[in-house]
């Protein structure tokens, strides 16, 4: 028998189970770190066409700038830009203060601001070990332990807030780079979104992860001189990721038909890992 205080849940599912009502996101305020260009720029796009508030973030304070007021224009909506560098306390610091001094809650945080360094592994750098940890896994833990009361301010067990942290189909192959520290750090990613799945779940605050295969974009261009022809061809489904494939898996998560996954790692790779098993060079 289901339980009283768990009854309305199923009347409410009845209730909303028209596309328009079961992938609502209207409304709701976002941060996307990392959303100046790739991926962050593509589910920024799809939140802001779909009625969100969007806080960007991003080193690089001009183009920043540009693609929130580029982004705004194009959707008609609010995407605020926020240039602070997140791969430190200090920038994580600031940026926080800067959101608290605007919004009295979050609902969607999206990590997915991410480095990778390449070099042999004989001479595999400490600076670049830490510079990939640092931004990809420890920021992504600080940020949320920072934004976590925002995160839980109007989270209920009816409408949840969300976490979705960006990993890699190379936290789960071995990739074939020599990016010793990249594919170490999204499989930290991926199980850091279980530890901290487990312990928000308790404050109505969902954690999941996204492992993104080839999406085009500077971090995955500069890997393959911009040249995406191989990666298409060996893909099971003959072409990389579009701006669709990211923004959809992103808004289903976030929306009411989301709102039972949980500590998930969703590859979104047109198949690479589920019926390929290749990294990327491979496949
Ligand atoms: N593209 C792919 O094929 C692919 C595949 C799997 C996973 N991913 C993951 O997806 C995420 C996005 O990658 P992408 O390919 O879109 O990379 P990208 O084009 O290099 O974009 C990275 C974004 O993060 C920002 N950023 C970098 N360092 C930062 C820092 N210290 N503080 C704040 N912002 C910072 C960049 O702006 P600034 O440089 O101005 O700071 C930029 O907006 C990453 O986590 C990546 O690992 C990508």
């Amino acid at each position: 028998m289901i339980s009283r205080e768990h009854k309305y849940l199923f009347n409410l599912a009845r209730k909303g189970m028209k596309i328009a009502e079961l992938f609502n996101v209207s409304g709701k305020v976002a941060i996307v770190t990392g959303g100046s260009r790739g991926i962050g720029e593509m589910i920024a796009a799809g939140f802001l066409a779909n009625g969100v508030k969007v806080y960007i973030t991003a080193r690089k304070e001009a183009a920043l700038i540009e693609k929130a007021k580029e982004l705004s224009e194009m959707y008609n909506g609010e995407c605020i830009p926020v240039p602070c560098d997140l791969s430190t306390m200090e920038g994580m610091d600031d940026f926080v203060s800067f959101v608290q001094s605007k919004e009295d809650h979050i609902d969607y945080l999206i990590n997915n601001a991410g480095a990778s360094w390449g070099e042999p592994y004989a001479e595999y750098s400490e600076k670049g070990w830490d510079k990939v940890m640092d931004l990809n896994v420890k920021s992504i833990f600080y940020l949320t332990q920072k934004l976590t009361p925002m995160l839980a301010k109007q989270a209920s067990l009816e409408d949840p807030s969300r976490v979705i942290n960006i990993g890699s189909i190379d936290g789960l192959n071995v990739p074939a780079l020599e990016s010793y520290a990249y594919g170490t750090s999204k499989a930290a990613v991926h199980h850091l979104t279980r530890v901290q799945a487990k312990r928000l779940v308790g404050e109505n605050i969902l954690v999941n992860a996204i492992a993104p295969g080839p999406y085009e974009s500077m971090m995955l261009g500069a890997a393959v001189n911009h040249d995406y022809s191989l990666i298409e061809s060996r893909n099971p489904r003959k072409r990389i990721g579009s701006p669709e494939d990211i923004a959809g898996l992103v808004i289903f998560l976030c929306s009411r038909a989301g709102a039972y996954t949980v500590g998930a790692i969703i590859p979104s790779d047109g198949g690479l890992v589920g019926i390929a098993g290749h990294d990327l060079s491979q496949s």
